[in-house]
């Protein structure tokens, strides 16, 4: 028994004579309609993430709009009472421009340019997440020019090895982000905000790493942050985001209430009395999505591999070359079919790393014009996207209630030519 496991597919995944319907609407039929590849969240999943979040970890808890962010999605977390974390002035313009009020945003960056630091001012943005002296420079300069002071949070690296990708750690010492606790940084940046009158201090923040699994990696941060943070006596304490998710058979992920209970449960333990909040990203939003793609060409090579290309790839998902990522596919027109061979399933990018399953399992009757769907593609797919080789963006479609709804459309042609001057 190896069919896709159900625990892999959107919550409201239903198989109709062995077809996929996801939010009550028929995948190959969405497929006819717009195209592949084509992105389909189930809109009533994101919901219920973005509420379990507000209750297990209450008002304050943010959206990390990196993971996957559209006019549609800003509203969505909006509504259901998310806060919206952002990381560039690009996420910020599209948070303010679909209405997200800017009190409930929080700005990060570990770069934050002058021309970025005055539109979250002007805005004004919720918080400030301060990444460096640099930045608290630029801040003052910009307060002495008129701004309104911030609220600020410290961002911290407390030395913290989360079990993930090398790539995906940010919470170790030997990091581009934030102030080091061990080297004395994060006390200094604590001292000279304190000393300002351009920004006020409300909390400390950090973000161990992406895709992490254990919780005991948030409980060693809480511990190791309250010896900084209780001294301090201040309102808050962000642990970020970073909960992992199961993308494959097998992988297993906490819930967001079960993370959120450990690290109320570390802070209690350690004596916190700042608030803890926290900011998910893929938590929210990677199981809530299937790429559908169409199969071009099926490519034999006897006793090595067969080569399966479909019409998409790392434009769409650069994960698997980025971070050797693992995913699964399944044939939607038989979501509960065997999987007895194995297959690469790859793109159409002039790259051989151009992979989006290195090994699949796929039904023994996927053939040439089939579309096949890879689960769990909610989170930095969509985001992390590019127009290389002049691929077309794909549209992305939110289904619920048995209806589509097309949130972004395809590129076309004369998107790729819009900026040439
Ligand atoms: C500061 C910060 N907060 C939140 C997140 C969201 O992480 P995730 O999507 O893994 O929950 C990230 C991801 O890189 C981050 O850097």
């Amino acid at each position: 028994m190896n069919a896709i496991p159900r625990s892999l597919l959107p919550d409201s995944a239903e198989a109709h004579d062995g077809r996929l319907f996801v939010g009550g609407v028929d995948t190959i039929e969405l497929a006819a309609e717009y195209g592949t590849p084509l992105f389909v969240y189930d809109e009533e999943q994101i919901r219920s993430r973005c509420r379990e979040a507000v209750s297990a970890f209450g008002d304050g808890v943010a959206y990390a709009a990196k993971a996957f962010l559209t006019t549609a999605m800003a509203r969505l977390v909006s509504e259901e009472g998310m806060h919206l974390d952002v990381a560039t002035s690009g996420e910020l313009f599209v948070a303010l421009n679909a209405g997200v009020p800017a009190e409930r945003i929080v700005h990060h960056g570990n770069n934050k340019t002058v021309p970025e630091l005055a539109m979250t001012l002007e805005a004004g943005t919720g918080r400030i997440v301060v990444d460096s002296f640099d930045e608290i420079d630029r801040i003052e300069g910009l307060v002495a020019d008129g701004a309104a002071p911030p609220k600020v949070l410290v961002r911290v690296t407390p030395g913290i090895e989360a079990h993930t990708h090398e790539y995906l750690q940010t919470g170790i010492a030997d990091s581009k982000f934030g102030f080091g606790l061990a080297t004395g940084d994060a006390a200094a940046a604590v001292v000279r905000i304190r000393e300002s009158e351009a920004m006020g201090l409300v909390g400390i923040h950090a973000h161990i790493g992406s895709q992490v699994y254990d919780v005991e990696s948030f409980r060693k941060a809480v511990e190791t942050l309250a010896g900084f943070v209780n001294p301090l006596d201040l309102p808050e304490l962000s642990i970020g985001g970073g909960l992992g998710v199961a993308y494959v058979t097998g992988e297993e992920a906490p819930s967001i209430t079960e993370w959120a209970e450990s690290v109320h449960e570390a802070a209690a333990d350690a004596g916190v009395t700042a608030r803890v909040l926290a900011e998910p990203g893929r938590a929210i939003v990677a199981g809530a999505a299937v790429t559908l793609y169409t199969v071009g060409t099926v490519k034999e090579i006897p006793g090595l591999r067969t080569y399966v290309s479909v019409d998409g790839g790392m434009s769409d998902n650069p994960r698997p070359s980025l971070y050797g990522s693992g995913y699964e596919a399944f044939l939607p027109r038989s979501v509960d079919a065997e999987r007895p061979n194995h297959v690469r399933i790859v793109g159409s990018h002039c790259e051989s790393g151009d992979i989006i399953v290195a090994d699949a399992a796929v039904p023994d009757d996927l053939t040439v014009g089939d579309v096949l769907a890879t689960p769990v593609t909610g989170a930095y797919g969509h985001s992390m996207g590019s127009n290389y080789n002049m691929f077309r963006r794909p549209a992305v479609v939110f289904v619920r209630n048995g209806t589509a709804h097309l949130v972004v459309r395809r590129e076309t042609h004369e998107d790729l030519i819009r900026r040439d001057a």
